[in-house]
């Protein structure tokens, strides 16, 4: 059997490296990758460095609107789909390239398989919202994280087909951090366990608004700790065109470096004091890591690692996040909230029953 891929955002390689190995045992794989991303910090030292398949398309898509990129991109999956005829397209997470995906599948009636189902912020504002809303509701198998997630779909009138495996993400880290270890040293920037904080800033409802950009940057140089910052291009860009990029230039303690690769990203959150940010992937791997999270944002899909208190949502304008990092007390932890490391084989045991079932329908 013949599965078509769809990937394109940083996230999307990172998830698609433990499935892919996995899938790859008894399946024909073909990876598309879109091109939403395409610096090399972005996009290929994640294939080079997680030991990824070549992509078999590169729809090399870019930047642009949202309609002009999802429609640019379903136009071109839709192509891939004809020349290929799989026997079902995959998904991950709720990016453009994931509703593209999503969309060129369904309209000719191939089976959609979606990975990391389930998650709602119940915010409609965000891209993201609607993507995964939407991915949810065509799909025919959908994998969770969670019976969280699962008790999502519910709500919405999904209550068949949909499977809590675990994240794959947590496969990602089981897999790589003794590598991470072994291959890279903290020295490289400039640090030492313990002693700095590591940011990422990317969300769109953070960079599009200038003033809660502002009040990020501007409460980022009031902590007394380093903060070691890989820029995401949108924020570099957004910072600039908003006349912002001076709190960065003029700050003591933050130190700003290009997006770094994903084993000197798990090196800099294992040994942290503190993490801060919006990312949905950067959540999740400050709990793997047993680090303080501070999310900035009003409302998280990974509501269990606020739940076991290891990740405070913070409203960047109204709260003051150097008094939460301070008086943070570490609760206890509790293991295993998004599976045991093996959510990649339990995808493909479904998949094959979902194919045997099929046959046996016939
Ligand atoms: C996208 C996803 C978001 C995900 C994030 C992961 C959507 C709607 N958003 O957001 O859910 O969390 O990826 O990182 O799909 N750019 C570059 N080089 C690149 C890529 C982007 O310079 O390689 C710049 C461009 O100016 C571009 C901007 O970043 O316009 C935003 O990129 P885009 O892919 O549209 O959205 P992200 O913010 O990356
Ligand atoms: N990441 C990385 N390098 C960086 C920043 C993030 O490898 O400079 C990894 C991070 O460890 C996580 C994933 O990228 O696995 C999260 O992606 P991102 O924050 O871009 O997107 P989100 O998860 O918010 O969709």
């Amino acid at each position: 059997k013949k599965i078509l891929t769809i990937v394109g955002a940083r996230p999307q390689f990172i998830k698609l490296a433990p499935v892919s190995r996995e899938l790859r045992r008894s399946y024909q794989e073909i990876i598309v990758n879109t091109g939403q991303h395409y610096d090399h910090n972005m996009a290929g030292v994640f294939f080079e460095e997680l030991n990824i398949p070549t992509p078999d398309y590169d729809l090399g898509v870019g930047s642009g609107s949202h309609g002009k990129q999802t429609g640019d991109m379903l136009a071109k999956i839709e192509q891939v789909i004809f020349d290929e005829q799989p026997d079902a397209v995959l998904v991950y997470g709720d990016t453009n390239s994931t509703l593209a995906g999503a969309l060129a599948a369904s309209k000719l009636h191939i089976p959609l398989f979606h990975v990391e189902a389930g998650l709602r912020s119940y915010n409609k504002l965000m891209p993201e919202e609607v993507n995964r809303v939407l991915t949810d509701h065509i799909s025919s198998l959908l994998f969770c994280p969670t019976e969280h997630a699962i008790s999502n779909l519910k709500k919405e009138g999904i209550t068949e087909n949909a499977i809590a495996v675990g994240d794959v993400m947590y496969d990602a880290v089981k897999y790589n951090i003794k590598i991470a270890e072994k291959n890279y040293s903290l020295a490289k920037f400039n640090v030492e366990k313990g002693n700095y904080i590591l940011a990422t800033i990317h969300r769109a409802e953070n960079t599009d608004d200038k003033s809660r950009l502002e009040a990020i940057f501007k409460s980022l140089n009031l902590l007394a700790d380093p903060i070691i910052l890989p820029l995401h291009p949108r924020t570099e860009k957004l910072l600039k065109e908003n006349g912002l990029y001076h709190l960065i230039e003029e700050s003591t303690n933050i130190k700003i470096i290009s997006p770094v690769s994903y084993l000197e990203m798990l090196l800099l959150e294992q040994n942290a004091k503190a993490i801060i940010t919006d990312s949905g992937g950067v959540q999740k791997e400050a709990y793997f890591a047993k680090v303080p999270c501070f999310t900035l944002r009003d409302q998280t899909e990974w509501v269990e690692t606020v739940e076991v208190g290891w990740n405070l949502l913070v409203n960047p304008i109204e709260h003051d996040l150097a008094h939460l990092i301070t008086s943070f007390k570490e609760p206890s932890y509790v293991e295993n909230l998004y599976g045991d490391g093996n959510a990649s084989l339990k995808i493909v045991e479904h998949i094959n029953h979902f194919f045997s079932e099929k046959e046996d329908a016939k």
